[in-house]
């Protein structure tokens, strides 16, 4: 894990509500793997908890790595506001991520903010017969699909683009006509919980990117506590350390 400074090589927004930042950041992007985050310092200097953030990608010979960032709160904005040629302090890789080496076909699913690490799994594991699902609230809030190594279905609440659907409806469809060897999938809880349901009905291998429980980020708060079922029985699991993905099999998302 490595604390460094960052240059800011790229700020711009890329689809409503998605800011895109590229740092210079060669140690991270050289240790780094699809599913990881760093924990960006909020640049203001007044705020002590850092901002976990996924990769959006990375490259290890150009020594960078790629965030999508939703101007949500301060701390996200003051991250969003930064400009070519100032420094941001991020600590990571973090977590464990994605795995799906040596899988012929995986379907990925990613639902708004979520689309940005799967963009990530993608890179590294999209084969000819891997595609992927994406679910936005409208096109406006619509990224990651230029230059996406698989075909993507894309799919929305308001139908502006694609169906007017749940991500899961394209993603169902799919896996009665060909079922994958692994999903990877990020997005939002109940878009969690979906997956799930569908990838455990159909008894598929599915992995889980839980972005919506943490504190810390360094494993000491235990804020980040998610009930999970291993061989020995019940027991919790720490999101920043232990995840963020999580075997859908093993990880509990109920309430
Ligand atoms: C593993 C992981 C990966 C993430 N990846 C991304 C990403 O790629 N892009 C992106 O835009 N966002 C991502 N998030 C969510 C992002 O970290 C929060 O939106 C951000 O921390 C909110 O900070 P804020 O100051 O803007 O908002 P505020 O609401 O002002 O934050 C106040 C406090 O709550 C915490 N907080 C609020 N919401 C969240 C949240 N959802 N998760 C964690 N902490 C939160 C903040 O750390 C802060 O301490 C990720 C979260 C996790 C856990
Ligand atoms: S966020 Fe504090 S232990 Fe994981």
């Amino acid at each position: 894990m490595i604390d460094a400074a960052c240059g800011v090589l790229e700020s711009a927004p890329i689809a409503e509500g998605l800011h895109r930042l590229t740092l210079a950041a060669p140690e991270i992007a050289a240790q780094a793997a699809p599913g990881q985050f760093v924990h960006l310092l909020v640049p203001d200097g007044a705020h002590i908890l850092r901002r976990p953030i996924s990769l959006m990608a990375f490259d290890a010979h150009a020594g960078t790595i790629t965030l999508g960032i939703q101007p949500k709160g301060e701390g996200t904005r003051l991250l969003c506001a930064a400009k070519p040629g100032d420094t941001l302090r991020a600590l990571g890789p973090l977590g464990r991520g994605f795995d799906a080496k040596g899988a012929a076909c995986v379907y990925f699913v990613g639902g708004g903010l979520g689309v940005a690490p799967v963009c990530c799994a993608m890179d590294a594991f999209a084969t000819a017969q891997s595609r992927a699902f994406f679910g936005f609230r409208s096109a406006a809030n619509a990224y990651g699909m230029t230059q996406a190594p698989c075909p993507v279905t894309a799919v929305t609440d308001d139908g502006t683009l694609g169906a007017r659907a749940l991500v899961t409806v394209p993603l169902e469809a799919a896996i009665a006509q060909r079922r994958p060897d692994v999903i990877l999938a990020c997005g939002p809880l109940p878009m969690l919980r979906a997956v799930r349901r569908l990838a455990l009905a159909a008894g598929l291998p599915c992995q889980l990117s839980l972005e919506e429980r943490m504190g810390c980020g360094v494993g000491a708060c235990l804020g980040c506590s998610v009930k999970v079922t291993t061989p020995e029985g019940e027991t919790y699991a720490r999101v920043c350390r232990d995840g963020p993905v999580f075997d859908a099999r093993e990880v509990c998302l109920d309430g």
